[in-house]
């Protein structure tokens, strides 16, 4: 099964197994991963499942809708790679993908 590397602002990471055709945010959800909230349900309307993906991987991601794109804009420690993790669905071409939760994440 696929997986990814969520890095924590303390540096900690954790290694999530994601079904291929899940999102990032379903996995994070499903393990209880701190700082994903996912206030909507994947929805990409709140903005709590907030992640800056890794430079190495951010190019292998599908473009970011209109309503994500719209959303990045306002979230919190917005990076370029910024990204929601409900809008990255799992592919085998992703596994091992890298993300950071912004520390901002936490304190929602
Ligand atoms: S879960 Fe709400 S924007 Fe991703």
């Amino acid at each position: 099964m696929p997986s990814a590397v969520f890095e924590l602002p303390d540096g900690a990471e954790l290694v999530l197994d994601v079904p291929d055709d899940w999102s990032l945010m379903e996995a994070a959800r499903r393990d209880g991963l701190e700082g994903i909230v996912a206030e909507c349900g994947g929805g990409a309307i709140c903005g709590t499942c907030h992640v800056q993906v890794d430079a190495a991987w951010f190019g292998r991601l599908d473009p970011p809708g209109m309503a994500e794109q719209a959303l990045l804009e306002v979230v919190p420690e917005r990076c370029p790679t910024s990204r929601l993790s409900c809008q990255v669905i799992m592919t085998p071409e992703l596994d091992g993908i890298r993300l950071r939760v912004p520390s901002a994440q936490l304190e929602m």
